[in-house]
């Protein structure tokens, strides 16, 4: 891939999908890039580019595409163990109801668990969960609500029971849980974050980006927390200098905003 060709390539989806695919691990975004290229059967980025030019479909199509989606519910169990025993009780006791931010939230799995573990410890309480992402394509899978088995095999079985319906191979999520979470379209490094948020899910989506736009999207993310609020990150990822970010370490993958009285 020519650097010129993919430089040039880069700042036409800034300006058409805001997008700055440089906030991106370079290698990992160019092997991404050439699979597009490749499966769009165009012979160049500039011709794959001039494509898009005419058809808009084309160019969400090659975001769907890179931006990569995997996701299921309950994803690292034990994660989720903790965050039902030890976080959520902790941070009901402070607020009676939360506000959940779920940010790169795929198809709606995650924001959906944690609305799963809320309505069973407060039923009728009205939280606030709000899930978003960058991928269209992704919110209207999650909005929709229809999954597989494979999706759902680390829900607890009488969880799976009371809430979702069987239709053919597929589970549809019962409207309960289904309604209590908001779906909306952000962009973590270009839109402006939620604010006075309890808890932060953003779980394996900046490991696809540099260690600069990770270290500004953390300091959002602090500045989205009220004080004492915690951020629940991916099972690979850490927080390079949380502490000088305004973090503790409450245990591996949850870090908590210090409050800054006791500070
Ligand atoms: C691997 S999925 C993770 C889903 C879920 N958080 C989990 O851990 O199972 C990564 C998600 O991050 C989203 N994403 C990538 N870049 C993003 C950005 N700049 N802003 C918001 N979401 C982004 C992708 O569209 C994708 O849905």
């Amino acid at each position: 891939m020519q650097e010129m060709e993919y430089n040039l390539f880069r700042r036409k989806v800034m300006q058409a999908a805001g997008i700055d695919l440089g906030c991106y691990k370079e290698n990992q975004m160019k092997r991404r890039l050439a699979a597009a290229l490749t499966r769009s059967g165009h012979a160049s980025l500039f011709d794959y580019w001039r494509a898009m030019e005419q058809d808009p479909a084309l160019l969400r199509d090659f975001v769907d595409f890179v931006t990569i989606n995997v996701s299921n519910f309950f994803r690292n169990r034990e994660k989720f163990d903790e965050l039902a025993k030890t976080i959520l009780p902790g941070l009901l006791k402070e607020r009676p109801t939360l506000k959940v931010w779920s940010a790169g939230c795929s198809a709606g799995q995650e924001p959906y668990s944690v609305a799963m573990i809320l309505r069973e410890f407060t039923p009728g309480s009205r939280h606030r969960i709000i899930g978003t992402d960058i991928n269209s394509s992704a919110l209207h899978l999650a909005r929709e609500a229809v999954y597989t088995r494979d999706d759902v095999k680390e829900v607890r079985p009488d969880l799976v029971q009371k809430y979702f319906t069987v239709e053919g191979d597929r589970l549809r999520l019962k409207d309960s849980v289904r309604q209590m979470v908001e779906f909306r379209v952000h962009n973590l490094l270009a839109d402006a974050y939620e604010q006075d948020c309890d808890l932060i899910l953003c779980r394996n989506v900046m490991i696809y980006f540099t260690e600069e736009a990770k270290a500004r999207v953390f300091k959002g993310f602090h500045a989205s927390l009220r004080p004492g609020g915690v951020l629940f990150i991916g099972g690979t990822e850490t927080i390079m200098a949380a502490s000088e970010l305004g973090f503790d370490l409450i245990s591996p993958f949850f870090y908590r905003k210090r409050d800054p009285v006791v500070a």
